[in-house]
């Protein structure tokens, strides 16, 4: 069975490193990066070369094509995809609106009484500066559309408030999609990842995950796309969880059907818990990165399985099944990110890591033999174990063995967690 993966990140590596595991499959990734290149053939095909992607599957015969970034989704590649007949995984362009603009997903979730952050949108820029009369400080300004997790500024007075609002509708800091904003109220409380499997609108969570989102320790310093994560959460207790499912998934899932949202793919749903109560922060309609490293760390089923039952529609809930013993990742990044840093540092030691270490690629590239960095996050290095300190143990001793000029990592990730 032939399988082609669309992306290039950590996820994208940890989901070939379990297709492969469970199953005798070859598999393609486009573009790929120099870790899937160890154990898949990377395409040097864009992910937003559909076109392209399609020739490809068509010419390869290929059986399934996974996608793991948002902008191909959001640009239609599976409706593209399945016009031609192709199998593909994921949501359709549609579906993939939840993610592609935070306008459309947060009235989703006000007209389905799904509990959020209360909010306004604005295009133009005088009514949004007069609307911050209507919030507190700090406040939070998110671009509407794709911004690669940079859309979202936590603004402490009314004067960075004002400023970002004339950055993104004035100074048109995120191009087109920043020509909308969201408005929204600061909730205070920690946030829990629940990525889900979604057959025809029905929705089948995976298990939890917590990412560490800000580059310094102790949650300091600007926003990334996540530097560390554990799984499960240990937040989530049975009865949050309950909270979880029927005000939020039971929601979701009237909303889909009265929407007549045709929902089939992945829908991650972002939760911040405040005292108590969970709210959905945001849906995203693909794998997290770094989540899916930590979850497929611990996944018992086989993935393909359930990728195709999904698609079939019949999947269960008893399908998807977990080790128990939860895992973690640590990021090491470029000096430098989230803000600008140097590509192409020889990565050294790698080969001296233990084999209970899973090292999954986030950004790099291979030149003359020599393994480079080709990114702000360049790798996860991830495990299982018994608790959460002999895994963070663990994790940061081999850590030490590897290096990269301005290597950056936290230091803090999994600390002080009790289940
Ligand atoms: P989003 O892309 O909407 O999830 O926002 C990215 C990150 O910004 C989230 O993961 C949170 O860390 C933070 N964030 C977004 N919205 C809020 C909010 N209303 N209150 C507090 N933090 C937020
Ligand atoms: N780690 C958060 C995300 O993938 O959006």
């Amino acid at each position: 069975m032939k399988i082609l993966v669309i992306g290039s990140g950590g996820r994208e590596h940890a989901l070939i490193w379990k297709l492969k595991k469970d199953n005798d499959v070859e598999v393609f990734c486009a573009p790929g990066n120099a870790g899937i290149g160890q154990i898949a053939t990377n395409i040097d095909i864009k992910v937003e070369d559909i076109d392209k992607l399609i020739d490809f599957a068509k010419n390869e015969k290929i059986d399934l094509t996974i996608v793991g970034p948002e902008v191909p989704l959001a640009m239609g590649i599976v409706d593209e995809f399945e016009k031609m007949g192709l199998r593909i995984f994921g949501t359709n362009k549609s579906a993939s609106e939840l993610e592609k603009s935070k306008d459309f997903s947060k009235a989703f979730m006000v007209r389905n009484n799904i509990p959020t952050a209360r909010y306004e949108s604005y295009t133009d820029s005088k009514k949004a500066i007069a609307s911050l009369e209507h919030f507190n400080y700090p406040v939070v300004i998110k671009a509407d559309g794709l911004c690669y997790g940079k859309g979202v500024v936590i603004c402490h007075d009314r004067e960075m408030a004002v400023e970002t609002i004339k950055d993104i509708l004035e100074g048109n800091s995120f191009g087109s999609e920043g020509s909308k904003i969201v408005i929204e109220e600061f909730l205070d409380g920690i946030e829990v990842s629940l990525i889900c499997l979604v057959s025809k609108g029905k929705i089948y969570p995976l298990e939890t995950a917590e990412d560490y989102k800000q580059i310094y320790d102790g949650d300091k310093g600007p926003n990334t796309g996540g530097v560390g994560c554990y799984s499960p959460s240990s937040l989530l207790n049975k009865d949050l969880y309950k909270k979880v499912e029927d005000e939020i998934l039971e929601n979701i899932e009237f909303g889909f059907k009265k929407d007549e949202i045709d929902f089939t793919g992945i829908l991650f749903i972002g939760l911040m818990v405040v005292k108590d109560m969970p709210y959905v922060l945001e849906f995203n309609t693909r794998f997290g990165d770094p989540e899916t490293q930590v979850l497929m760390k611990r996944l018992d089923s086989n993935l393909l399985d359930l990728f195709n039952k999904t698609l079939d529609n019949t999947i269960t809930r008893a399908d998807i099944k977990w080790d128990s013993k939860p895992s973690m990742t640590v990021i090491l990044t470029s000096g430098g990110y989230p803000g600008s840093y140097v590509n192409g540092y020889e990565i050294k030691g790698l080969d001296k890591v233990g084999q209970d270490i899973t090292v999954f690629h986030n950004g790099t590239k291979e030149e003359a033999d020599k393994m480079l960095t080709n990114g702000g996050r360049v790798l996860s290095i991830t495990t299982t174990g018994k608790d959460m300190n002999s895994i963070r143990d663990k994790i940061y001793s081999e850590i030490e063995k590897i290096d990269f000029k301005d290597m950056y990592y936290r230091k803090d990730i999994g600390e002080n967690i009790e289940y």
